[in-house]
């Protein structure tokens, strides 16, 4: 098979361990692990002392599987297929559900193997553009008048990376139910899912609303668990996850057996889990607030809804430059911190992904304010 580089990937490839502030992460900051098994119950404790480091099952450690149905309203521990993150279980469903002859809808800018590896299988793929003018937002009219009688998947990311762009209720259902009506495949990568800002609902999962439909979820984002490499597709349509399994028989056969204990044990306590990441991307989006009202002439704000994403726009003739490469490529050199520009998701060079995730943006904001002055 044969597939495009994956732009932001191989960006970070070369930057994310050589710089000192990465201010435009997705993930939020990664668990220390003796806080985590400081959560551990008396059962994944135990799990956790005698854990043998053999193959594990396939599917998903069970109970695993079946903590990770409980995120969901009509999910059993078998609707689970657990995967290594959220990027094999793209990789496996994209593979497996579409070729030649189809067509393939996925919001953008976004997450490149989200239509790349359809386009790599050989679908045709049209991007649905979200627009800045709109506040990025989820035109559903828009997305469902671009059906086609051949079209089988429409991926919707929600939170979304990197705009924070969240559907309101009812246009998420309305979606939902015009992909159902369609006989059109509902596929909702859900990775910064409980992540919704100032009291925003979380959706319903796209899993829930339709038993065709598919949701992505992962360790690595709300969940602060990237190194796990853990995630999973959740749906009712178990035809699905029998083809990706086959398919996961090539790349990873099966979970790495520490990583499925750990992540048991994060989400038994995801209450604290979530109220630790969702105190760091709160106090980030306050700093970010201020930031960007006070540095107007530089750049426009359109504030995330939700996710631990922002993407802000340089302002044509401002003090930062017009030209996101450019400045990322400045701003790295002179201060160490780490802008990711909106080239890398083959969109614009006006546009860069700020991350709300970690614990130094305050720092790495200062030293943003001092280049700028
Ligand atoms: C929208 C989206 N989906 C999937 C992934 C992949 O997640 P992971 O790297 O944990 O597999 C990412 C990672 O940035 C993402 O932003």
């Amino acid at each position: 098979m044969r597939i495009a580089d994956f732009a932001l990937e191989r960006y970070f490839a070369r930057w994310e361990f050589a710089v000192k502030h990465v201010l435009c992460a997705s993930d939020v900051e990664g668990w220390p692990m003796a806080d985590l098994l400081e959560l551990a119950d008396d059962e994944t404790r135990a799990m956790w002392s005698s854990l043998r480091l053999g193959y594990t099952e396939s599917t998903g450690h069970p109970l695993l599987r079946r903590e990770i149905a409980t995120l969901y309203e009509t999910i059993d521990a078998d609707d689970v297929l657990v995967f290594a993150g959220a990027e094999e279980a793209i990789y496996c469903l994209l593979t497996t559900s579409v070729g030649p002859g189809d067509h393939v809808i996925v919001t953008f800018p976004g997450y490149q193997s989200l239509y790349e590896v359809a386009r790599a299988a050989g679908a045709q793929v049209s991007l649905h553009l979200l627009r800045e003018e709109d506040g990025w937002s989820l035109d559903v009219d828009r997305l469902v008048r671009s059906f086609r009688p051949e079209t089988r998947i429409v991926v919707v990311n929600a939170p979304h990376n990197p705009t924070g762009m969240l559907p309101s209720d009812e246009e998420w259902r309305r979606l939902a139910a015009a992909c159902a009506q369609a006989g059109v495949r509902l596929v909702a990568d859900e990775v910064y899912r409980f992540l919704e800002h100032d009291g925003a609902a979380a959706l319903p999962a796209g899993a829930d609303l339709d038993e065709r439909a598919i949701s992505i979820g992962v360790m690595s984002k709300s969940f602060a668990m990237a190194g796990l490499r853990i995630g999973w597709l959740a749906t009712r349509d178990r035809t699905v996850l029998d083809g990706c399994a086959r398919l996961k028989d090539y790349t990873t056969i099966c979970s790495s057996a520490p990583s499925e204990v750990l992540a048991l044990i994060g989400l038994r306590a995801r209450d604290r889990v979530l109220a630790r990441s969702r105190q760091i991307v709160g106090a980030n989006l306050a700093v970010l607030d201020e930031f960007f009202a006070r540095r107007a002439d530089a750049f426009t704000w359109v504030r995330p809804s939700g996710g631990s994403t922002g993407f802000p726009r340089l302002v044509p003739d401002g003090p930062a430059g017009a030209s996101a490469d450019r400045l990322a490529e400045r701003l790295v050199e002179a201060t160490g911190v780490l802008l990711l520009p909106s080239s890398t998701f083959g969109f614009d060079d006006a546009h860069f992904r700020i991350g709300l995730g970690r614990t130094d943006l305050r720092q790495a904001i200062e030293k943003v304010d001092a280049f700028l002055a």
